[in-house]
């Protein structure tokens, strides 16, 4: 079944089923949003029906929460679960110190929250992603609707001050309508091309009002697992200072595709 996926989807599974070995019994857990969090999720219930493993989680978005649950595992609200060991999310772009991108599947805001109220946070990605300068993938920035345009005009109006290529940002659509998040908030995509300084860039944007959160992580993010299409996953652990190479073996995981 593995092989019948995409090259992008296998390495996405990989990165994703090599991040569960860091999962222990006991454990609470973030889980990320988007394609390569959903293979997460599901590698992960895999490990907890056959392990047996107690595990709290909390979801980043509303579609993880369901799937989730789908799979048998216990999601709780943040506030109930407390601090939580790890969090393992996927990401839009990643540079060498592991600065992110993130909100390209619109849950940046929660996502910040989880991966910020947790000992460690694990980002799995395929190749594609690692960006030697951030940018070239739209930064999306969190605004509540009210006088969105108003915040939209201050933000291009601040970016002619920053360091960066581009300064047009663009309401998410979906559809006919403007994208709504789970928190009812909408999401402007800035066209940035290159960010030189994301730490001055995000302090900057989170001060405009109206804003509620940008998607850049800066020193949140401590290890990525990057995941080939034919097995092999680099894990870079930022904190440890280390890299392993490591192949998962497709045909042993078999089993969480049984559903879809
Ligand atoms: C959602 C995110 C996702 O982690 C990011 O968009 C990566 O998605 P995918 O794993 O589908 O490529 O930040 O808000």
């Amino acid at each position: 079944m593995v092989l019948q996926l995409t090259p992008i989807d296998r390495a996405k599974f990989a990165a994703a089923r090599r991040a569960v070995d860091l999962v222990e019994d006991g454990m609470k857990l973030g889980l990320g949003t988007g394609s390569t969090a959903a293979w997460m999720v599901r590698a992960l219930a895999e490990r907890v029906r056959e392990e047996n493993l107690r595990l709290t989680c909390v979801a980043t978005s509303r579609r993880t929460a369901e799937l989730g649950r789908e799979v048998g595992l216990k999601i709780l609200p943040l506030d109930e679960a407390g601090w939580l060991d790890l969090t393992i999310d996927g990401t839009d772009e990643f540079d060498t110190d592991l600065t992110l991108i993130k909100g390209g599947g619109g849950a940046l805001l929660m996502e910040k929250i989880v991966a910020t109220a947790s000992d460690r946070m694990v980002v799995i990605t395929d190749a594609s992603k690692e960006v030697k300068t951030l940018g070239h993938f739209p930064l999306p920035v969190e605004v509540i609707p009210f006088g969105w345009q108003a915040s939209r005009m201050l933000i291009e109006e601040l970016l002619n001050a920053m360091d960066v290529m581009g300064t047009n940002a663009t309401l998410r659509m979906n559809g006919e309508r403007p994208f709504v998040t789970d928190e009812g908030n909408h999401i402007l995509d800035l066209s940035l091309g290159r960010i030189g300084n994301p730490r001055q860039l995000s302090l900057a944007l989170n001060q405009v009002p109206g804003v509620v959160e940008n998607g850049l992580f800066i020193d949140i993010c401590d290890a990525v697992v990057i995941g080939y299409a034919d097995g092999r996953v680099e894990f870079r652990d930022l904190t440890e200072g280390t890299i392993e190479n490591e192949r998962i073996v497709f045909e042993e995981t078999d089993n969480i595709f049984r559903d879809l």
